[in-house]
């Protein structure tokens, strides 16, 4: 097949698989895409095009974030004849509505919190008063990883849920909330790869939620990651797999779903078994930051394997590590800043000092004027990935790059991957 590809969306997931894609050898089109995506590379070319989706010719389409397949993009492209990486609208409701996700996996035995959804609130504070803590209270609807809370305290989690449900914090999207019985223990992003019937497993990661070192402060799309997990075989990956991610598909197809594209589990390993947390439809950002450039061997066909039904290679990874760090705008989650000039990165958006391994995927950036700085112009701006012999090589070598790049008010969590590293030294 010639290898123009299409990746659409325009964060540091999407410029992760722009890379990826283009170091396999493809010549990679986002749609709308991000100025600090361009790139000639010995392999391929990136380029941006603000065109819709659906009048951009390629040979395979690669959607990255919910949005779009929620609203049923891949069955518009499916039906102009695309071959895509992304479930249709029927299978993206597993990430769309989190009440859908909880009756299907409870269909399909795979373990999961107990969960009540609920649209009351007297009925919600009567089930919290129930409960013990930590409080878990989720919009059924989209919110881009913000519309999760969790607390011990329980006069928070009964306003928060008046908030949601009243529509005041998350519109529509809150107006039903699955309150469910709070887990402990280490999360995995395990992400897999479908053609409807059979699905392969990328590298585990692991994902940082909350805005401050410790894990405290509210929950935000992701501070940070880092793969592989130490101590996580491939036999129990596959165990992981068997328990959470075939089951599931099986069940989607049993419902008439023939779901081609990603499956994102997000795992808790508790100490009665691994549960599911919730289901994404597509890749983790910024697991993809850490995952996507560990993948070794022909990433195009797999996934092109993939979406046309008839998947038989598997994927393989780097025995290297790779540790992502999130630069954040003041503000975010809640009020991001944004129009601060970023200082450290050159022409190319890379870093200005290029150094070996290290790579920054563009989230939230903009170049107004094509010569001058690149600005802030999200939440979430840049992730720095750096690869390396171990975990812990790779974190000081993200932290070393991130900490050359500047602007009024970043913010940056300086834990990422630190306990990983200490386990990974035992
Ligand atoms: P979600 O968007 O569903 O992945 O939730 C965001 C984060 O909230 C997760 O990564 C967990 O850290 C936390 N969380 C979600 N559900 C639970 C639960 N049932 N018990 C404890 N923590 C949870
Ligand atoms: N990093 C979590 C997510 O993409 O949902």
């Amino acid at each position: 097949m010639s290898r123009r590809v299409l990746v659409v969306g325009a964060g540091g997931r999407e410029h992760a698989l722009a890379r990826a894609l283009c170091a396999s050898g493809a010549d990679v089109v986002v749609a709308p895409g991000n100025p600090g995506m361009p790139a000639e590379m010995a392999t391929g070319t990136i380029s941006i095009d603000v065109r819709p989706p659906e009048e951009i010719e390629a040979d395979l389409v690669v959607v990255g974030p919910e949005v779009p397949l929620v609203d049923g993009l891949a069955d518009r492209l499916r039906a102009a004849g695309r071959l895509v990486v992304g479930p249709g609208a029927d299978g993206a409701r597993v990430e769309g509505s989190k009440a859908y996700m909880k009756e299907l996996l409870v269909a399909a035995g795979v373990p999961t919190a107990r969960h009540w959804t609920v649209t009351d609130p007297s009925e919600a504070a009567t089930i919290l008063a129930d409960l013990a803590p930590p409080y878990v209270i989720k919009t059924d609807g989209l919110a881009a990883g913000k519309g999760v809370l969790v607390t011990d305290d329980l006069a928070e989690a009964l306003a928060d849920v008046a908030d949601k449900l009243s529509g005041e914090s998350f519109g529509v999207a809150g107006t039903t909330v699955v309150i469910e019985e709070g887990l402990t223990g280490p999360e995995c992003s395990l992400i897999a790869l479908c053609d409807g019937t059979r699905a392969v497993a990328f590298a585990p990661a692991q994902d940082f939620k909350r805005i401050f070192d410790g894990d405290v402060g509210p929950n935000t799309g992701g501070m940070g990651a880092y793969s592989p997990m130490p101590g996580l075989t491939a036999i129990q990956i596959d165990e992981l797999m068997d328990v959470a991610v075939r089951p599931t598909l099986s069940a989607l197809r049993a419902a008439g779903v023939d779901y081609r594209g990603l499956l994102y589990a997000g795992l808790m390993l508790t100490s009665s078994g691994p549960k599911v947390i919730e289901f994404n439809v597509r890749f983790g950002d910024p697991e993809a930051q850490v995952v996507l450039p560990r993948v070794t061997g022909d990433l195009v066909e797999v996934l092109r394997q993939a979406a046309a039904g008839e998947l038989v290679d598997t994927l393989s990874f780097s025995q290297e590590a790779a540790v992502t760090v999130v630069v954040a705008a003041q503000g975010y989650p809640a009020a991001p800043v944004t129009g601060a000039p970023i200082s450290g990165l050159g022409a190319d958006g890379q870093l200005a000092e290029p150094r070996l391994g290290v790579t920054i995927f563009h989230a939230g950036t903009a170049r107004p004027d094509p010569d001058g700085p690149f600005l802030v112009n999200g939440g979430r701006v840049l992730t720095v990935t750096a690869l390396g012999p171990t975990i812990a090589a790779a974190r000081s070598a993200a932290y070393a790059a991130a900490d050359t790049i500047e602007f009024e008010g970043r913010q940056l969590r300086y834990d990422i991957a630190a306990r990983a590293a200490e386990e990974e030294a035992r």
